[in-house]
């Protein structure tokens, strides 16, 4: 291998995961090319600025654009390390759909060359990176794959996953810890030796199947324990209880830690990554499969609920608090909070105010609904009902005195201090009607 930062890096797929990485690569010393197939993806990173909303990435980008060590372009070049970052959404039998990874490691073939590395960092099923050995090994008959030779291979393939945190993506890049997945150990400690140029964290070397499944553990944990949690607010619903007060006297016992409730499982990753494990084990994996069931019911049990509330007050206007998947980030991807909000848009039309301070405009959805967004200033003193339905620090804030008065569905548990109903809808988790 050359020395760390005289490497060439080629970053295949600049989203939320693949430009951070680049740039992050690219501010280590390295010469990074980041690829995209979306030509104004590349041209708006060439002018150094950026297409996603991430904390601090607009700086990041920016210098190392103007310092010459990223630029971007629409076709792969040759590099001594590629890293793919593309999508790997799944279908609507949520089958895993890798045909993004298999074009990517198709656009890399060409320009392989002895010594290189090509590491996955899309979250995939469990054999994907030996999939993409395997097409290389087809595109590229003169060179040596590993685990397909007894020789020393030519190049090496790993597998790397992500597991930031948007919003955080550049400090948990750098600090949290990293498990590299070779197809060999040789391919492990190669690709291991590439990350410690730009990851403080400890990486963790291991082969690529174990750290394929890794990643859609972790996933399918947070997808089950965040399932626990809006079971409980369900039952709590039904039993008159205040589910945020059960789980916070719960959270006392020292080994308990139940997660929050909320309008469902939204974003790319946890309401996604399970489907990959069931998908893979389909007879053995009921809990993962009925925790996804009980999320996705979640969603309609707050459409439910806003429903119920909008209707028993005719002339109320509402404002939905929320469209990202999850606090203070623009990413609107599998969000419950858009899917209940566009529902209700659909059904009350221009009642439904949309407050979401990380959009400039409303999702195609909401065309020809009538619902319009606004800001919250405006909602606070316009709106009768507030439908809370992502936790956004600008509205975590909002003093009692500004919504005391209001009909609120507090779907985050965002306002604990939220005067309980003394009407119908009492005990209701979440509901809490005030005078
Ligand atoms: N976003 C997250 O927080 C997160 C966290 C962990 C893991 N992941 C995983 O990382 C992967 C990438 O996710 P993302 O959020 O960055 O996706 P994204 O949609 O934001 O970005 C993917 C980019 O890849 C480009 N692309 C698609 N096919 C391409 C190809 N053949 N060649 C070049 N570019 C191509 C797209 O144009 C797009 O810009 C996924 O597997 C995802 O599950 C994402």
């Amino acid at each position: 291998m050359k020395s760390d930062s005289k490497l060439d890096v080629c970053v295949v797929g600049l989203g939320y995961i693949g430009l951070p990485t680049a740039a992050i690569i690219a501010r280590a010393g390295c010469k990074v090319l980041g690829v995209d197939v979306t030509q104004s993806v590349v041209d708006t990173i060439n002018r150094g600025e950026i297409h996603i909303e991430e904390v601090d990435l607009d700086g990041l980008v920016h210098g190392v654009v103007a310092r010459g060590l990223l630029a971007a372009d629409t076709k792969v070049a040759a590099a001594d390390v590629f890293v793919i970052a593309v999508p790997t959404p799944f279908d609507k039998n949520h089958a895993p759909d890798i045909s993004y990874v298999l074009a990517a490691a198709r656009s890399v073939a060409p320009v392989l060359k002895v010594g290189d590395i090509v590491i996955l960092e899309s979250t995939s099923p469990v054999g994907t990176t030996e999939e993409i050995r395997d097409l290389l090994a087809q595109l590229r008959p003169d060179l040596k794959m590993p685990g397909m030779t007894r020789e020393t291979p030519d190049v090496t393939v790993a597998y790397c996953p992500e597991r930031v945190l948007p919003g955080r993506i550049l400090e948990e890049l750098t600090n949290n810890d990293r498990s590299i997945g070779g197809i060999t150990p040789r391919c492990a400690r190669k690709a291991l030796a590439f990350y410690k140029i730009f990851v403080r964290g400890t990486c963790i070397a291991t082969d690529a199947r174990s750290a394929e499944m890794t990643k859609l553990v972790e996933n399918a944990y947070r997808d089950v324990n965040i399932a626990f949690a809006n079971e409980l607010s369900i039952v709590s619903d039904k039993m008159g209880l205040d589910v945020w007060e059960v789980i916070r006297l719960a959270n006392r016992h020292p080994r308990v830690n139940i997660l929050s409730p909320g309008p469902g499982v939204g974003g790319h990753c946890i309401a996604v990554d399970p489907w990959f494990i069931v998908h893979g084990a389909p007879e053995d994996t009921p809990l993962i499969r009925t925790a996804r069931g009980v999320n996705d019911g979640k969603i309609r049990h707050t459409i439910a609920k806003a429903e119920a509330l909008i209707s028993a007050h005719p002339t109320a206007r509402v404002a939905c608090l929320g469209l990202a998947f999850k606090a203070n980030i623009d990413d609107f991807r599998e969000s419950p909070a858009r899917l209940v909000a566009a529902t209700l848009a659909r059904r009350f039309g221009a009642r439904i105010q949309v407050v979401e301070p990380y959009a400039d405009g409303l999702p195609r959805e909401f065309d020809g609904t009538g619902a319009t967004q606004i800001d919250l200033d405006t909602a606070l003193e316009e709106c009768e009902i507030l439908i809370a339905l992502v936790d956004h620090d600008q509205f975590r804030v909002v003093p009692l005195a500004e919504r005391a008065a209001k009909l609120v569905y507090d779907t985050r548990g965002i306002w604990p201090d939220q005067p309980k109903p003394g009407v119908a809808g009492e005990g209701e988790s979440g509901l809490r009607l005030a005078s």
